[in-house]
This record gives structure tokens, sequence and C-alpha cells, in this order.
């Protein structure tokens, strides 16, 4: 349900309202206001912001079916080239003692012509003749003849890139891999449908089987990195201009169950070593994506880490009693200085041997993820938390240990005793908040560590799939709360960041991607446009006439200029009902004025090939006198963003 339209009469005294801006007063505001939170849900790391573009690369578990992840190994993805027959071995040697599944391939006598198979991707394959790509595999057995690996469309059936790789083996070696050469398709698709294939010479292998194992593809990743990011999608995040991010995670980092929790340990090194993590959310991982690849992203970001840990608590309400807590806490700082270590510490230098030399910045860490669900209240008050904070403090005293739970069990005051809000909820309700943390408790300072208007009004019914421009209105009006109380709420992070659009079309995310294409949503547009316009201190703003609602507010100071958040939450236009703005001591007589708006309500942004985005940010300079401007809004629902 929507709130009431406006009535004419309540238009005319929404005209009345008028706002001083004081230049001075208010507190330094927090330098970490806008932040991400990455976790693998829904493909946003394999299928996602990892650039591996082969799915079921090395075998390592199922999606299973109704999103259940499991170990059960099959050869779903890859589908036979000729008449031969696809199966999961496990005859020895295996590739590693991490990777022990491997595809075999059975070819029948007097098999002639090409046989090999193909990979499906994830829900297909970007093919841009525009980028440089790289095929390897693994082979095992008695092969002499040329591998061809080539993009095709299945729509049309057009071969639309070739590279081709000679192997000469017999089945007395061990496994040799094979790296293509690098190869730019000779024409791009127009849509994800497109498979991979690799194709071998069948006469060399009537009557034999061979055995595949780390079959893989990457496009050109973001900035050249070797098992990099999707270029596409780390951009739009980079574009964002966050501050902070929160890595791995998040449920994902929890676990299902004690067991499948994020193991930092397990996801670096060789990818022959990476085992594999059941998602919580409803695939297998490759854990390509691991540790070290996340605060690489960070750092190409320029993003300060809140690192994620493992605390002892599993979804499932598993918690680790008290006496076997203790290799969870030395796991924790054995990844502290495997992380921030350098080359003479024991685990700094096990870091350097992995070709990363520079030790990672981590000033902030956070023991586990929603402590106060699952059961793990009582534990994590009466040791999860003291334990871990025990030992990081010991070694490392400036570090800013977070708490999942408010308040922090933390002895600490200031930003050590820093607590995680997570607020999922209707539209009306974030438009609700606003004044909330003016009376929050100054002793404990907050991230609001995932938030999202995940219904549009004062809706209860399902999640909707993207954005309303109404939502992002919503969320715009709990921000200015935040920037407004920065001195103790220190920032906030969206829950999710990125989604597969295929997989997850129904629930929220601030991107979602499919093979080719991205859906930026209006969320991800407010959050660069607040995350652009941060001041470094809060100003006292007064209503001279009218009140707050349905226009909320926000000034801070940026340099010599003073910065004003608007958001007309069903409220008036036109320039009878224009805002009146005094910055005071200012004698400026222009000012810019950028102006977040859409067409209704219920605009959303879409898929590119879908209509894509409705919405529109313009930005202009405005005249007034001495300091004061008349801000009109076009529509009931507008955010802006006056800049004297
Ligand atoms: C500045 O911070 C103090 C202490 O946290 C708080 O009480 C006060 O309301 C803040 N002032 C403004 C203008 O936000
Ligand atoms: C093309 O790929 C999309 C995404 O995987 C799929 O939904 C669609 O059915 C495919 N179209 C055809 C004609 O195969
Ligand atoms: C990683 O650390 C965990 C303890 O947190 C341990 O149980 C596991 O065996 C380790 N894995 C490897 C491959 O060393
Ligand atoms: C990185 O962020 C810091 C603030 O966290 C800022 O001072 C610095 O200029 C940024 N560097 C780059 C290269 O953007």
């Amino acid at each position: 349900m929507r709130f009431l339209a406006a009535l004419p009469l309540l238009c005319k005294l929404a005209s009345s309202l008028r706002l001083d801006i004081a230049p001075n007063g208010g507190n330094a505001s927090s330098p970490l206001l806008y932040g991400l939170l990455y976790e693998e849900i829904y493909h946003s790391g394999d299928g996602g912001l990892y650039g591996e573009m082969i799915r079921n690369r090395a075998f390592q578990g199922s999606p299973g079916p109704g999103r259940r992840a499991s170990f059960d190994r099959n050869t779903e993805f890859w589908h036979p080239i000729g008449d031969v027959e696809l199966s999961i071995d496990t005859t020895a040697p295996a590739l590693s003692d991490s990777l022990t599944y491997q595809m075999r391939m059975d070819v029948p006598e007097g098999t002639t012509g090409p046989v090999g198979f193909y990979n499906d991707g994830f829900w297909g394959f970007h093919v841009d003749a525009a980028k440089r790509y790289a095929a390897s595999f693994y082979l095992r057995g008695d092969y002499d003849g040329d591998v061809e690996c080539f993009f095709t469309n299945t729509l049309t059936g057009e071969k639309l890139s070739s590279a081709t790789t000679r192997a000469s083996q017999d089945a007395s070696q061990d496994w040799v891999q094979h790296k293509l050469p690098t190869f730019q398709p000779q024409s791009s698709a127009s849509t994800s449908n497109n498979t991979f294939s690799f194709v071998f010479d069948g006469s060399q292998l009537a009557g034999q089987s061979v055995y595949v194992n780390l079959l893989s593809l990457f496009k050109q990743t973001y900035q050249n990195r070797d098992n990099g990011l999707r270029e596409d999608l780390a951009q739009t995040l980079a574009d964002l201009k966050a501050s902070w991010i929160r890595l791995p995670g998040g449920n994902n980092m929890e676990g299902l169950s004690l067991g499948n929790q994020f193991k930092w340990n397990e996801s670096i090194g060789s990818l022959e070593q990476r085992f594999g993590k059941l998602s919580t959310w409803g695939d297998i991982e490759t854990q390509g994506f691991g540790l070290l690849e996340q605060m690489t992203m960070a750092r190409d970001m320029n993003l300060t880490v809140v690192l994620g840990i493992y605390g002892g608590l599993s979804l499932n309400g598993d918690v680790v009693p008290e006496d076997e807590l203790q290799p969870y806490v030395d796991s924790a700082m054995d990844e502290l200085e495997f992380l921030t270590g350098d080359a003479s510490t024991p685990m700094g230098a096990k870091r350097v041997q992995l070709g990363y030399e520079e030790p990672f910045q981590v000033d902030w860490v956070e023991i586990s993820n929603e402590d106060y669900l699952n059961g793990g209240y009582d534990s994590y008050y009466a040791y999860r938390f003291d334990m871990f904070y025990n030992a990081i403090r010991a070694k490392y005293p400036d570090m800013h240990v977070v708490s999942t739970i408010n308040p922090s069990p933390s002895p600490d005051t200031g930003s050590g005793a820093m607590v995680d809000l997570h607020i999922y909820d209707n539209q009306n309700h974030f438009a609700s908040l606003y004044n909330t943390f003016d009376q929050a408790s100054r002793k404990y300072p907050v991230f609001v560590g995932e938030y999202a208007a995940i219904r549009e009004g004062s809706g209860a019914g399902p999640e909707i799939g993207a954005q309303t421009f109404g939502m992002a209105c919503g969320e715009a009006i709990m921000l200015l709360g935040i920037e407004k109380n920065s001195d103790i709420i220190l920032g906030s992070a969206y829950g999710a960041l990125i989604k597969e659009y295929n997989e997850e079309p129904n629930t929220v995310a601030v991107i979602k991607h499919t093979a080719n294409e991205i859906l930026h949503s209006m969320s991800y547009y407010l959050q660069q446009l607040f995350a652009a316009h941060v001041g470094t201190e809060t100003l006292p703003v007064t209503a001279t006439e009218g009140g707050l609602g349905p226009v909320w507010w926000s000034a801070t100071k940026a340099g010599r200029r003073t910065v004003l958040k608007m958001v007309n939450y069903n409220g008036a236009t036109g320039a009878e009902n224009a805002v009146k703005v005094h910055v005071k001591g200012s004698r400026a007589c222009t000012a810019e004025l950028t102006v977040f708006t859409a067409d209704k309500e219920t605009s959303s942004n879409k898929l590119p090939s879908q209509g894509g985005d409705e919405h529109s940010i313009t930005t202009r300079r405005i005249t007034g006198k001495r300091g004061v401007f008349e801000v009109a809004f076009t529509k009931p629902f507008e955010i802006v963003i006056l800049t004297v």
C-alpha cells in the first residue's frame, strides 16, 4: 500500500518549507559512510565477479534439486560432441589431493571424426570480439593430436572463434596441463546463447578413454589480474566509489552447518589445491575467488576491509562449545598474520611464497555473523566474542573488533565497540528511520552492515525482484538519517551486492548480471550519487517554516562547499512549492542542482535488453541570491542534491 496521494491543500502547506543551514556546529562525518558487502550468494563470485567462464570446471559438486548444493559429482553443464560417453571417474592418479574427481570420455572403436564436449557456461557465454580469452585444461591418457576450443552461437549454429593446441602424451604420463594460445573471437554474439567446445581428433582416440579436469576459460580480467575478476562487473562496483567492504560475508561465511564455513586456508594456493565449498545459497563454489583474490579486489578498488571471521556459529544453530573453540581462534590469528604479516612471520612468508609480496591492510574484523539469530546469542556473550577479541587485541591492540550483536560485548568504547546492524524491511519502514539514529546510544558506534528495502510501500508480501524508485527513496531517507548521525553511525552497506539475474529474478541486489548484461538497480545509482557527495562535516539544519516530511534532508560541508541532500517522499511539486534554502554566511548566487528522478514511484530499472534504466540523473546550475536558493521538485518522489 502506498501513501495517499497528496491533496491540493497539503501541497499549499508544503510550499512553506524554509531551511537554514548553519556554517558550522556539526560533527566530523564518517569517512566510511558508503560501503559494500561481498559474499557468495546466487553466483556473486563463481559465475559472477570471478572471471572463470566454465561451469563445473573441476567436478567439485553440484547445485542439486531445489537448490540444495551437494558434493555429488556429475557432468552437469557438459555435453558430448560426437558419439562419446562422458562420466565422472575417480581412478588414480588424481589431479591433486583436492581435485580427485575427473571427467572421462569414452570413444567407441572405429571413430574417425571430431569428438569432445562443450560447456553451457553460467547461463551462456559472453562472446566479445574486442576481448582476449584464455582457455586451458588438464588431460590424462594417450593422445597425439590437436585440441581445438571454440565458441558456438546456439541460435545460429555459427562458430565464433577458434584456438588450437597440440597435445602429445601417452597413458604412462601423469596429468598434463594444456594452455591454448589466447584468442579473440572472429565475431561478437549479441546474446549469451553460446557454448564453448573442446574438440579432439576421434581417429586418435578410437576405442580409448581420456580424462580431463580443471577446464578453464577466462576473458581478460579487471586490471588484467591472473585468476582475476570479470571486467565489466568489477568496473561497475569500482564505479560506486565506496569506501569499505565486508568480506567474505555473511551467511555464506557462517555455512549451513559446522564444517561448511568459509575456511580461508582452503581458498588459497594453486587452483588445484582448492577443494570447493558448499555455498549457503544453493550451489557449489570452486573457491577460485578465495581470500587473496577478494583482498586483491578490495585493494584494487581502494576499499577499507572489514574482515568477517568465522566465530563458531552455523546457520543451522551448530555452536562450537567453549572447550573446542580455540582451534578456530588460532585459525583466525593465522589468517590475520597471513594477510598482514611481512615475510619474517611464518604466515606472512606463506603469502609471499604465493606471490603476494605486499602485506594487506586489515584494521577491522567482525566476529561471526548475525549471532542474535539461530541460537547464537548466549554463547556469543558467554565466550565466543571474548575468545576472539582477547586473542586479536593481544596481538593487534589497534584492531577494531566489530560485534554482530547490539550492544557489543566488547569492553572498549568508541569504534572499538562497533556493532553491525542489519535492516531488511519494506519501503515505508525505511522512510520511517530518519530520526531513529538521533536517539541511538552514543556509546556504541554502528555499521548498518546490511540493509535493503525488499518490498514496496508498507507491503508484507514476497520480496520484489528489482527496487522501484520509491523503494530507493525510502532507503535514501534512512541514509540521510545515517549521514546526519555519522558521529555514531559510521556507514552502511546494501545486502546483497550482486546476484545472477536468471537464477534469482525475485529478490533485490545492488546489481544483477547475466553472462553479457548488467542491471543497475535504482539503489545502485542512489549509493553512487550519495557516495559522490559526501562531506567532511555535518551541518545543523533548522526549519524556520514547515518541518520534516514529506521532505527529508541532511547537510554537510565538503571543503568550502555546502551540500544539501533532500528527498521528496510523496510530496508537492512545482515552483510555488519550492523549498527555500538559506546557506548562512554564503554570498553565492549560483549553485549546482543534481536531480535523481523517475517517471513514477513504481519505476524500476531493467536489463539493457529489456528496456534498461528508467531513471534520470541530471545536473544543472541554478541561480539564487546571497546564499538563498529555491529548489522545486518535479515529481512527488525525487532525490535532489544542492551544492553551494
Ligand atoms: C554531534 O555529536 C554529539 C556526540 O555524539 C551529538 O550529541 C550531537 O547531537 C551531534 N551534533 C550534531 C549537530 O549532529
Ligand atoms: C538464451 O539464453 C537465455 C539465458 O540462459 C535463456 O533463458 C533462453 O531460453 C535462451 N534462448 C534460446 C532461444 O535458447
Ligand atoms: C584449515 O583449517 C581448519 C581449521 O580451521 C582445519 O580444520 C582444516 O583441516 C584446514 N585445512 C587445510 C587444508 O589445512
Ligand atoms: C583511497 O582512499 C583513501 C581514503 O580511504 C583516500 O585518501 C585516497 O586518496 C584513495 N586513493 C585513491 C587512489 O583513490
